[in-house]
């Protein structure tokens, strides 16, 4: 049987060698590297994706939430309501922009922001009247938050709802896919994101016209149409050709690659449901399966037995953020307990789509031995 890998883009790259290499040479050729003809390609194709009216390009996930946030007027004497289990990138752009992270604690079987304990922590932190504040909801590996309630509340206490989809890009509700579910959706177009370039990348998603617009000018220096007329504080973060040239040829198989980490999770969730605690399912949400994560009190040993047979796994994530240091003046002495809790027991196994069967199937016969 062939090495597991956690994820493979070595393959996936041979899927698309002859594609990626002349498009990729096209744009050395053609002398434009930054923004340009191919980056406002992908953009089209990204939009009539997503159904989506506007979609902007960035230079990663992470600029896609601090762009965002900027465009939005969020600052000092903001709030912004965030999962403490995610990623660091969640957090820090709010620090970056002066704001203040307010934690959210997650439920335990989505690993998603939970919309009772946002609503107890909107209540307690209640947001500065003269000042935008924000909820950004994650969609934690690839499974989507729950955008009616988080929309409704959003309304309710007139936050901004900002969709941090860095892992759930091809994910949807419904018919609704990601980047339609909420008001305006970032992602992450990094190497092992479910829709990856082979470098840094990241795109907003939104259906309003004047914030997409404002958005364009924030990710080059505040532009107007006029280059040298800076009409705001922006930034740089534009998307180069080569990332978009490449994307473009990936988009071609990326539903077919969906469907593949679809029949991976269906097998891991066959063979581990009565083992181990799987992914929930909820009707009619589909996850993009950024990665496959089970929970399990014999976690870190379960780890050490997998590594001795040559099966890679992750922990995603090893602390809350709200007990990082960076954060821990952020976290209000707040109890967080099921993140805190995650924090023990979540293992993500290897996820791609070109596992095999076999592979999968391996895998699930090592942890049943172990646990057995
Ligand atoms: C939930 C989440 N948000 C944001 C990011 C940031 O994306 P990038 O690495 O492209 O900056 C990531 C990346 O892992 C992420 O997982």
């Amino acid at each position: 049987m062939e090495q597991i890998n956690f994820v493979d883009l070595k393959k996936q790259f041979k899927e698309l060698e002859n594609e990626i290499v002349n498009s990729v040479s096209g744009v050395l050729e053609s002398g434009q590297y930054i923004l340009g003809p191919l980056v406002e390609e992908i953009e089209d194709k990204l939009s009539l994706y997503a159904n989506v009216n506007n979609v902007v390009t960035v230079s990663s996930g992470t600029d896609a939430l601090f762009v965002s946030l900027h465009a939005l007027g969020i600052g000092p004497g903001s709030k912004v309501y965030i999962p403490s289990f995610t990623y660091t990138a969640t957090a820090e752009v709010i620090a970056l922009v002066g704001a203040e992270p307010v934690f959210v604690d997650v439920t335990s079987r989505s690993f998603n922001i939970s919309c009772k304990d946002l609503e107890e922590k909107i209540e307690k932190y209640r947001p500065t009247k003269d000042m935008p504040s924000a909820i950004i909801a994650v969609d934690l590996f690839g499974l989507p938050a729950k955008y009616d309630r988080l929309n409704d509340i959003a309304n309710r206490y007139n936050l901004s709802l900002i969709s941090d989809a860095a892992q759930s890009f091809g994910a949807s509700i419904g018919n609704k896919k990601v980047g339609k579910l909420a008001p305006i959706t970032t992602t992450s177009f990094y190497p092992t994101k479910p829709l990856s370039c082979c470098g840094d990348g990241g795109a907003i998603f939104t259906d309003n016209d004047d914030l997409a617009q404002i958005l364009r000018s924030v990710r080059t220096h505040g532009i107007s149409d006029n280059p040298y007329e800076n009409i705001r504080i922006g930034t740089n973060a534009r998307f180069d050709a080569i990332q978009a040239a490449i994307l473009l040829k990936k988009l071609t198989i990326f539903d077919q690659e969906l469907e593949k980490r679809k029949n991976v999770a269906a097998i891991y969730n066959q063979e581990l449901d009565q083992i181990v605690e799987t992914p929930m399912a909820i009707d009619g949400v589909y996850s993009a399966w950024a990665h496959y994560t089970i929970k399990t009190k014999k976690r870190d040993k379960l780890k050490m037995y997998l590594s001795d047979a040559n099966i890679p796994s992750m922990i995603y994530y090893p602390k809350p953020m709200h007990d990082q240091i960076a954060y821990k003046k952020y976290s209000n002495g707040d109890n967080l307990k099921i993140s805190t809790g995650l924090c023990q027991e979540v293992l993500s196994l290897p996820m791609h789509p070109y596992l095999s069967e076999e592979q999968v199937i391996y895998i699930t016969e090592k942890i049943k031995k172990f646990l057995d």
